[in-house]
């Protein structure tokens, strides 16, 4: 059987049981700030188990593109060392949304292994959480599991979560043991059982009875309704059907290990270590999907860990003898045995070989640079005869010049020497402290108990895209020395966001006149920062604020231009460029973007074209407030940061 045989299977099984398919999602959850990636079948439905979302289903069926390199599920250490965890790999699920329970998935999972794909039962084992009573008797009567292979365990291994908060609750897992000559762990003290940590007993499926939510204080709250989430490895079932002793060996990644052999000209079947071969593999995977969903090699967040996971198969291809960029040229073959399944690695192919190329020569220039430097450091040591490269140099070699310091590590040790650890968290940390005083101004710096309150309302409304002079009240004040931050019922001032800085202007009222020279938000107030004239006691609280018109005007024209801008980057560039930041002045502006490349003369002179044509024809701008996930729908991406 075919592995895409075995997927299909899985998902004809459950449609036959009244199952909706639902397509994979993206394993690049833009949507859900608590993630990096998708790390489980469950993240699109967390918005029905937290009754914040609806579907027109009770119960689905899913194979879904998993992730897990970071985050409360990181398996990225192991891959390589075993033959059964992956950065990257599909998760069959099914699942009930407040219909069917424990019962129909304890005995639909059982039918499925030993029916239908006929898994030896004797081989078979369930756990179920300590004190979780209800599925333990179930397996015992609704199965003819063998009754001694019906094992409780606790929080660690019985009780998933998807992350440090969100939907959870008690699971109920299916190992299987593979047989003794399996055991992976060299330890004489070692015993080989279920949760024993060695690759004898592996996990099969979990099925999670989703019945809590875990908030940011950490307690849980019972939901209103109870619902099944289930997740097999796919990878693992395929190995396991395909009578196969490692996940490598099954034609999920035979063909992708084919292909680095020849490539490298090496032997797979001879090498001694092949944990080269299998770290690309799992690799290139990874780095495929994440790209075909929007993802990007960065020095930030999610772009951080792609552009590690990248760095980590180009050091391991350096094992197998290669040095020049070679992992792109493996795409074609994923696509090939993955693409009908999954169009959007096919759709993308070009785009994704080009990141991943043009990420391999960025890495090869980086480690060239960063092996010079780190010579010289070399050196400087060997004539002070010190062994450990200070912090600072560590440091150096990360900031200045994206050495990443795991490199430095590795280099370090192939070199008899060691980092100063401690040293170098000392100057991240002086860096951030850096990046913090940076920033100009912060409201939240003001106590509450320092605003001197006329009303307190909750928010400040903003009436500036209708008007630029309002007559007003003032709500609260705060000041110090030489400024005066002023809170306004309505105002007309624009404050500092999405890269467009805050307005200019003037508040007057009796007695007093101020220049506002900024304007900012915190939380729902909009600050206007002013000089302050001395003594400031108003007899009143009206006020006529008035925005500076000829600086607002040519802001908002430079703002609206970041927003064309963005758009003909994404029609020259590729849909893969996204915001990163962005200034917008009353004389400039200025855009950050994602690209892996330069930009060329002639894809320069294009840009330009359509943002200047766009430009004259002096379209009257339309405001409209929308949702965000709406105006995603309307494809108004330049809004979007
Ligand atoms: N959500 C469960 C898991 O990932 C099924 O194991």
């Amino acid at each position: 059987m075919t592995a895409g045989e075995i997927r299909q299977q899985f998902i004809d099984f459950f449609k036959d049981k009244n199952h909706k398919f639902v397509p994979s999602s993206s394993v690049v959850p833009l949507e859900d700030p608590t993630l990096l990636f998708t790390n489980a079948g469950m993240n699109q439905f967390k918005d029905i188990f937290l009754e914040k979302g609806t579907r027109s289903y009770k119960r689905a069926v899913n194979s879904q593109k998993c992730i897990r390199v970071s985050g409360k599920h990181n398996d990225v250490e192991e891959v390589g060392h075993d033959t059964y965890h992956h950065t990257f790999f599909e998760m069959l699920g099914n699942w009930s949304f407040g219909d069917y329970y424990k019962k129909e998935a304890i005995e639909w999972a059982w039918e499925l292994f030993t029916k239908v794909w006929k898994l030896p039962k004797e081989k078979l084992y369930a756990t179920v959480y300590t004190t979780d009573d209800e599925a333990a008797d179930l397996w015992a009567s609704q199965t003819d599991i063998n009754s001694d292979h019906i094992l409780r365990f606790g929080d660690k291994d019985n009780f998933w979560e998807m992350g440090n908060t969100g939907p959870c609750g008690p699971c109920s897992e299916i190992h299987i043991d593979l047989g003794e000559e399996y055991c992976d762990k060299k330890d004489t003290k070692h015993i080989c059982q279920v949760n024993g940590e060695c690759g004898r007993f592996i996990e099969l499926w979990n099925l999670v009875f989703i019945q809590y939510n875990r908030d940011d204080s950490g307690k849980l709250h019972p939901l209103p309704k109870k619902h099944v989430d289930t997740g097999a490895g796919f990878e693992r079932i395929v190995a396991v059907l395909q009578n196969k002793h490692s996940n490598y060996a099954t034609d999920v990644f035979m063909p992708l290990i084919d292909k680095i052999a020849e490539i490298t000209k090496t032997d797979y079947k001879k090498a001694v270590d092949k944990s080269p071969y299998h770290v690309i593999a799992d690799h290139v995977r990874m780095l495929t999907f994440s790209i075909a969903d929007g993802g990007m090699p960065s020095n930030e967040g999610r772009g951080y860990v792609m552009r590690r996971i990248l760095r980590r198969a180009a050091r391991y291809g350096r094992k197998l003898n290669i040095s020049k960029p070679f992992i792109y040229k493996i795409v074609p073959v994923l696509v090939k045995n993955m693409g009908d399944f999954y169009p959007e690695i096919a759709d993308r192919q070009t785009h994704i070989q080009s990141v991943i190329k043009a990420e391999e020569e960025h890495f090869n220039r980086t480690l060239d640079r960063g092996l010079e430097i780190f010579d010289k450091i070399k050196e400087e040591l060997r004539a002070k005869k010190k062994k450990i490269i200070p912090g600072e140099e560590v440091f150096k070699l990360y900031d200045t010049y994206g050495f990443p310091v795991d490199l430095t590590g590795i280099l370090a040790e192939e070199n008899g020497l060691s980092l100063d650890a401690a040293g170098f968290e000392k100057e991240m940390e002086a860096q951030k402290n850096r990046a913090r005083s940076a920033s100009k101004f912060d409201a939240r710096q003001i106590n509450q108990t320092d605003w001197i309150i006329f009303e307190d309302t909750a928010d400040s409304e903003f009436v500036g895209y209708e008007k630029l002079s309002i007559e007003t009240e003032i709500t609260r004040y705060h000041m110090d020395n030489d400024t005066l931050h002023i809170v306004l019922k309505q105002t007309p001032f624009y404050a500092e966001s999405g890269g467009q800085v805050g307005d200019k202007g003037t508040l007057s009222g009796e007695g007093f006149e101020l220049q506002v020279l900024d304007t900012r938000k915190e939380n729902e107030h909009i600050i206007h920062i002013c000089k302050s004239p001395g003594q400031f006691n108003p007899e009143t609280t009206k006020v006529l604020a008035e925005v500076l018109q000829s600086g607002r005007m040519d802001t908002a024209k430079n703002h609206t231009a970041t927003h064309l801008l963005h758009a003909a980057l994404r029609k020259v560039l590729g849909e893969h460029v996204q915001q990163a930041g962005s200034l917008v002045e009353a004389e400039r502006l200025r855009f950050d973007f994602t690209h892996f490349n330069k930009i060329m003369p002639d894809q320069l002179q294009e840009i330009e074209t359509i943002v200047n044509q766009k430009i004259q024809l002096n379209t009257t701008i339309q405001i409209a407030r929308e949702k965000l996930t709406d105006a995603k729908k309307k494809g108004r991406y330049g809004l979007i940061r």
